[in-house]
C-alpha cells in the first residue's frame, strides 16, 4: 500500500482505531439553540465517518449550565440520549472507527465587551471546575464513547490557566508549575473516573501566537508532564487567543479569531500546507526525550495524503489530524487509501466554514453544491463548486 504509517492501526488503552486519521473537533452549528444533538448532526458524523476516518472527535462539549447557543451540551444527564444516538449513528455506517468527544469548560463573554479572565475565579469557584470536567466526562461515558479529549488549546478555561497570560497571584497562576496545577487536576480527577483503560487524551496549543502567551517552550514542558501523567495522546493545535484580539464593534464580545492568534488556529490559504507540524514535532521529540511513546497527532492545512504520510514516515507526528479536510471532503481518507488521489475534492483554507457562524449559517463547505448541508454521496471534484484563491508566492 502507498500510503502503509498512514492506513496502519494505533491502539490507545483499550481502543484500536483502524489508521492514523484523526477528525479533529469541530464547532457544527448543526445542535438546537439549546445545545441537543439534531438529526442534521447525526448526518454530518455519519457522512463523515463513512469515508473510513481512524477516529472522530466530536465538537467542544459545552460543559457548564451558561448560555452558549448553537454548541454541543454536555452540561446535564438530559443531553446523555441524544449523545449516545450520535455514538450509534456513527457505529451504524462505520462499526472501526474510534468516536471520543472533545469536553470544554469556556470563559464568559457579554455584549458589553466584558470577558471573564481566570483572575475572575475565586481560589473557592476552582473544585467546582474540577467537577464540572468529572461530571461531563461521567456523562461521556454513559452515552457511550470510546475516549474523551479535554480540551486545554485556544480560548478556554484550560488553556488560560496554561497560559503566561494567567497572572493569577496564587497557586494557580503565574510560574508554569502554578499554571498546571488546574488542568493537571482536572485531568487526574478525570482519569479517576474513567479509570485505567480507557483513553483520556488532551488538545493544547503548541503555540499561543501572542506577546502574552505560550511558545513551544512552555507547550512541550506541559506537555512532557501530561505524558508522565499517563495522558493518551497529545492533539496540537495553536493560536485563537483573546489576547490579541481586534477591539470588538459596540454591542459584540470580543472575538478571539480576530487578532494574528485567532487567524493561526485553522491556517488561512496564505499560510505554508503543514503549517503546525514542527510545533507538534518539538513537542514530540520533548516527550520522547523524556522516555515517553505518547501518541502526538498534528493538524493545519495538511491536504495531501502524501503529505500526510511523510509527517508520519519523518516522525513528527504520529496521527494526522484532519478538520477541514474531512469536512470538504470525507471521503479523503478511502480515497487515499485505494489510491483514487485525483478523485479528492481539495479543502481550500478559505476559511467558508469558520466564518459560517457570522453569516448565520451552520457550518458548510464553500465546495459542496449550494445549500448542501453535507457533501454529496459520491463527491467528485467535477461536482464541485469552484473557490477562486488568489495564488501568491
Ligand atoms: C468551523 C471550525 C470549528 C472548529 N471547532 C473546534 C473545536 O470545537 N475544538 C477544537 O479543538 N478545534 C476546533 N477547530 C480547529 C480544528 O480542529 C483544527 O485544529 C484546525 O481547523 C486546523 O486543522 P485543518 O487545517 O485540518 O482544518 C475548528 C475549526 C473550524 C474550521
Amino acid at each position: 500500500m502507498k500510503y502503509e504509517k498512514l492506513f496502519s492501526k494505533i491502539a490507545m488503552r483499550n481502543v484500536t482505531f483502524p489508521n492514523r486519521v484523526m477528525r479533529t473537533s469541530m464547532v457544527s452549528g448543526l445542535t438546537t439553540q439549546e445545545g441537543a444533538v439534531t438529526e442534521n448532526l447525526i448526518q454530518r458524523y455519519q457522512r463523515e465517518a463513512k469515508g473510513g476516518v481512524g477516529a472522530i472527535v466530536v465538537e467542544a462539549a459545552v460543559i457548564i449550565p451558561s448560555k452558549s447557543p448553537f454548541n454541543l451540551r454536555i452540561s446535564s444527564d438530559e443531553f446523555v440520549p441524544g449523545l449516545a444516538g450520535v455514538v450509534q449513528g456513527i457505529q451504524d455506517v462505520n462499526k472501526e472507527v474510534g468516536i471520543g468527544i472533545q469536553i470544554m469548560q469556556h470563559l464568559k463573554l457579554a455584549k458589553s465587551g466584558w470577558r471573564q479572565k481566570v483572575e475572575d475565579f475565586k481560589r473557592e469557584d476552582l473544585p467546582q471546575i474540577v467537577e464540572n470536567h468529572v461530571a461531563a466526562a461521567k456523562r461521556a461515558v454513559d452515552a457511550g464513547f470510546h475516549f474523551i479529549e479535554l480540551h486545554m488549546a485556544h480560548a478556554y478555561v484550560l488553556s488560560s490557566f496554561l497560559s503566561r497570560s494567567n497572572t493569577r497571584a496564587d497557586e494557580y497562576g503565574g510560574t508554569l508549575k502554578n499554571r498546571m496545577r488546574l488542568p493537571m487536576e482536572v485531568y487526574q480527577a478525570v482519569r479517576g473516573l474513567v479509570g485505567e483503560n480507557y483513553p483520556l487524551g488532551i488538545r493544547i496549543n503548541g503555540e499561543d501566537f501572542c506577546v502574552s502567551g505560550n511558545t513551544l517552550a512552555q507547550s512541550a514542558a506541559i506537555a512532557r508532564k501530561f505524558a508522565e501523567s499517563g495522558v493518551d495522546y497529545i492533539s496540537v493545535s495553536a493560536g485563537s487567543r483573546f489576547e490579541d484580539a481586534l477591539t470588538p464593534a459596540p454591542e459584540n464580545p470580543p472575538d478571539p479569531m480576530s487578532g494574528y492568534s485567532g487567524h493561526r488556529m485553522s491556517p488561512w490559504h496564505w499560510w505554508p500546507d503543514g503549517t503546525h507540524v514542527y510545533l507538534a514535532e518539538g513537542i514530540r521529540d520533548a516527550v520522547r526525550a523524556a522516555g515517553f511513546n505518547t501518541p502526538i497527532i498534528t493538524a493545519g492545512k495538511i491536504r495531501e495524503p502524501s503529505h500526510a504520510e511523510r509527517i508520519l514516515q519523518q516522525e513528527k507526528a504520529d496521527m494526522i489530524g484532519l478538520c477541514r479536510a474531512l469536512l470538504c471532503d470525507p471521503d479523503w481518507p478511502v480515497k487515499a487509501k485505494e489510491g483514487r488521489e485525483k478523485e479528492l475534492v481539495r479543502c481550500m483554507a478559505c476559511n467558508w466554514c469558520l466564518e459560517a457562524d457570522s453569516r448565520y449559517e451552520k457550518v458548510n463547505c464553500n465546495r459542496w453544491p449550494e445549500g448542501n448541508l453535507n457533501a454529496p454521496d459520491p463527491f467528485l471534484p467535477s461536482g464541485a463548486r469552484t473557490v477562486k484563491i488568489k495564488k501568491e508566492g
